[in-house]
């Protein structure tokens, strides 16, 4: 039987902390229970002594989730021990996670105190956690950097005053994969009584390095990982939940399991995403928007003869409904030929031939080629305008005014214009575009970029659509946010209305 690998997850805490990210507590309770129809097994709510709203967020997420274990963060000071308790007081399964630096640089520099003394603080705070829970939590910050007979020394003593799961944090991002892996061999076989707790790997992202010391400390003994989605988290971001789970899903070789629901993936990266404003780079492994898009003619022949031809996983293991074959120049008669079949075309060999030569000229024109773009390549006459085009844009938005918008289109020729309120001015806009357009779509992903940082800046938008299933992708840059997004949901409905 394989081991089980615990999912601590810490996007509420470590990755909060991120500026720009900061959320509200209904919207902590939302991740919240977004993480709990995951499968984590523990959700770091927060550091509840640093701000009321901190506490009063980890006291909420505790009430409304009951799964996963609830865990509050401390430093080595009973204050901070006292009020996380207090905050964890609804909590069915509540865990103090509380600890100190372990490295010349925290203890000197930053504590200005020595390594007896250090490690006289840490035992008290682990007992004294203990007078409020059974399940409590010690890091070792900067762990990373910290001299492992020392190390081993500080875990073997919180340990026997009663630490269940041990934290090894690489704080700064700085070790090697092997080198991680090492600390982690070297605590298993030098501390005696580490058959008593857990061993947690908690690794930052500073070198890229994040998810192969996770699993590298995973290969050599620790039983959980402290992970964010989208690997987000303070500088360059912790590691990704999303990437160690598939990781050890996808390698059969390792002996380990967790309980994460994997097709719940990428709906919470795009949860996150949004409501910590934080978008998702193209090429993140797992959750980006090419993380299954294949534009190349070899790759593209090669995956539609299988798939496993040159994908690694499924996407629908993580909730992606197919992979892409992308139009653009570089794609091969067989992904062109796929397209034209999925819109009723079955073409000869000639007729193919023929149809590739004249889709090479457009792409090279038009970078990605829409199914609208294919029609038009097949003659569909009615199709050569864009079918769905702003004619204006007239926005109220404001500090204590309802957010109201009215757009004027033209849709296959036709005006027509329609008001509509909404949450904010670009939601008014959607709202007024989705009472003129008859095909239902779904909004998938809305991102909005700044080029540079002046205020003068032109605004990026990407727009992502799924219509019958389909998913199809709009742009906008405009000076005006508001009409770039507008514009960008245009140009994606123009793909999906002809
Ligand atoms: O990176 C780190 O060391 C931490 C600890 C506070 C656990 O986040
Ligand atoms: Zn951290």
């Amino acid at each position: 039987m394989s081991d089980k690998l615990f999912i601590f997850d810490t996007t509420l805490r470590d990755g909060e902390q991120v500026p720009g990210c900061q959320l509200n507590t209904i919207e902590k309770i939302e991740v919240a229970k977004t993480l709990e129809a995951l499968g984590v097994d523990v959700i770091e709510a927060g550091f509840p002594v640093s701000s009321p709203g901190d506490f009063q967020s980890v006291v909420e997420i505790a009430k409304a989730v009951s799964n996963p274990t609830i865990c509050a963060l401390t430093r080595a000071v009973e204050k901070d021990i006292d009020v996380a308790a207090e905050a964890l007081k609804f909590a069915k399964r509540g865990r103090i996670h509380t600890g100190i630096g372990t490295s010349p640089y925290h203890i000197k520099s930053k504590l200005n105190s020595n390594p007896d003394e250090i490690l006289e603080r840490a035992v008290r705070a682990v007992k004294y956690a203990k007078r409020y829970v059974e399940d409590v939590e010690f890091y070792a910050e900067d762990a990373g950097r910290s001299d492992n007979e020392y190390l081993a020394r500080v875990v073997e003593a919180v340990i026997a005053a009663g630490a269940t799961v041990i934290n090894i944090p690489d704080t700064t991002g700085y070790c090697l994969p092997a080198e991680y892996g090492a600390k982690i061999k070297y605590l298993m076989e030098n501390v005696s009584n580490v058959h008593k707790a857990i061993l947690s790997t908690h690794c930052h992202n500073d070198l890229g390095m994040a998810t192969a010391n996770s699993l590298s400390g995973v290969i050599n003994g620790a039983r959980q990982v402290e992970v964010t989605i989208n690997g987000i988290g303070e500088r360059a971001g912790n590691t990704s939940l999303e990437e160690v789970v598939m990781a050890v899903k996808t390698h059969h070789d390792l002996p380990l399991h967790t309980d994460i629901n994997t097709k719940e993936i990428y709906g919470a990266s795009r949860l996150v995403s949004s409501l910590m404003n934080m978008p998702v780079q193209a090429n993140k492994a797992i959750v980006g928007r090419n993380a299954f898009a294949h534009s190349s003619g070899i790759h593209q022949d090669g995956v539609l003869k299988n798939r496993e031809n040159y994908e690694i996983i499924d996407p629908v293991e993580v909730g992606i409904q197919e992979s892409a074959i992308v139009l653009t120049a570089r794609s091969g008669r067989a992904a062109l030929n796929h397209h034209l079949e999925q819109m009723g075309y079955n073409l000869t060999k000639e007729e193919l031939d023929e149809a590739y030569s004249n889709f090479l000229v457009m792409a090279d024109q038009r970078k990605n080629l829409s199914e609208k773009d294919l029609a038009e390549l097949m003659g569909e006459k009615e199709n050569l305008d864009k079918t769905v085009e702003l004619e204006l844009l007239q926005v109220v938005s404001g500090k204590s005014t309802i957010p109201m918008a009215t757009v004027h289109l033209k849709i296959k020729g036709e005006s027509c214009a329609a008001t509509a309120e909404g949450n904010g001015p670009i939601d008014a806009c959607f709202n007024a575009v989705k009472k003129l357009i008859k095909q239902k779509f779904t909004l998938g992903e809305f991102l909005v970029q700044a080029l540079t940082r002046g205020s003068d800046d032109l605004g990026k938008v990407h727009v992502q659509l799924e219509h019958n299933g389909k998913v199809v992708y709009g742009f906008g840059a405009n000076v005006d946010i508001i009409t770039a997004s507008v514009e960008a949901l245009v140009d994606a409905l123009s793909k999906v209305v002809y």
